[in-house]
């Protein structure tokens, strides 16, 4: 008898994460870059059913964030290029970002290898008949960090 209980258990547990209203667990996402200057992935997902959308930023380098640091950037598509070079004139001091910018949807911090940081994208700031990019502000990083972030159902 007691050999069934793990089973059981499992089911139990798959149940109640298929239960869960509002599928929590898509409402975040971690992304890797690294010392060859890339993420991990050219397209991010946002469900518009999350109210807020949590980005890990995972740098697997070595290199510290002077050398090959990186943030992640959301603006819409038509922007991105503008906001990636006023970026540049903002500095290190201000994460490559520049300040009070409406164009800046979302930011994260600049990291160095091993490090990691987490940033909030708020979902209502979307909208699904426009075009999103995240991209890395550090200076040269834009044009190999980047890719589409899009509103999905
Ligand atoms: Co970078």
């Amino acid at each position: 008898m007691s050999f069934k209980l793990p089973t059981l258990a499992l089911v139990a547990l798959a149940a109640t994460a298929f239960a869960l209203p509002g599928h929590a667990a898509e409402c975040s996402l971690t992304v890797e870059a690294n010392d060859a200057m890339q993420y991990n992935t050219k397209s991010i997902d946002v469900p518009v059913s999350c109210k807020n959308f949590e980005i890990t930023l995972k740098h697997t380098g070595k290199l510290d964030a002077k050398v090959m640091g990186h943030n992640m950037v959301i603006t819409t598509k038509a922007d991105y290029q503008a906001v990636a070079t006023a970026g540049m004139g903002a500095g290190a001091d201000n994460d490559y970002v520049p300040v009070g910018d409406a164009r800046v949807i979302a930011h994260s911090e600049v990291i160095g290898g091993g490090e990691s940081t987490s940033f909030t994208i708020p979902v209502g700031k979307l909208s699904a008949d426009e075009d999103y990019e995240f991209f890395c502000s550090f200076p040269g990083h834009y044009a190999l960090m980047r890719g589409s972030l899009n509103l999905v159902q």
